[in-house]
């Protein structure tokens, strides 16, 4: 890959990430102010934008992480599996897609019906745990992404591209 092509993807993967991790931080300041304290007209409201505005813009940003995550691995000496620090970030990527659409998008409809103040009920651990666990794997990709550590899987298998 030419260099301004690299800078252009890497600037793309670098602004998504941003962005899923501040959707992320969204997400926990709505679950925090819907479900602790407050006045039941406020946690209403923050449990209704929760349950609407979230999880396809978090979803989007995490694909478009995704993608061009893959094409910078494709396309530089770096790899999709050559490298520890790549291969964990593709696993990470991969699983928190699947879980937005299977753990995170069927808690909405209930968290909008709960604000709406109608008798539904709600998991509270479901509702937690999104952020907890998605936040945490974003700082882990971040951490690995500026250190690159580990080096590579399989010396025999990837040998180093120049
Ligand atoms: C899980 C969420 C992810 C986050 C938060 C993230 C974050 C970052 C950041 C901040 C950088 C810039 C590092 C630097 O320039 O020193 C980077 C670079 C990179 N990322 Fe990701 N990334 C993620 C997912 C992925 C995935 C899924 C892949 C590929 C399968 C990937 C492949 C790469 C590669 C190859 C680079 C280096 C590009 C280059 O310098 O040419 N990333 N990532």
């Amino acid at each position: 890959m030419r260099p301004r092509t690299r800078k252009l993807w890497l600037v793309l993967h670098i602004a998504s990430a941003g962005a899923w991790l501040g959707i992320d931080v969204l997400v926990a300041v709505l679950v925090a102010a819907g479900l602790l304290g407050g006045s039941a007209e406020r946690r209403g409201l923050a449990l209704r934008a929760l349950g609407t505005f979230v999880w396809w813009p978090m979803l989007t940003s995490a694909l478009i992480c995704l993608i061009t995550g893959l094409v910078l691995g494709w396309g530089t000496k770096w790899g999709l599996i050559r490298y520890w620090w790549v291969a964990v970030k593709l696993v990470l990527n991969l699983t928190l897609c699947t879980l937005i659409l299977l753990a995170l998008r069927p808690t909405m409809a209930e968290a909008i019906a709960y604000g709406a103040g109608t008798q539904a009920v709600i998991d509270r651990t479901a509702l937690f745990m999104p952020p907890i666990v998605s936040l945490t794997a974003l700082s882990l990709a971040t951490v690995l992404s500026v250190y690159k550590p580990w080096g590579r899987t399989a010396k025999a298998l990837y040998p180093a591209r120049r």
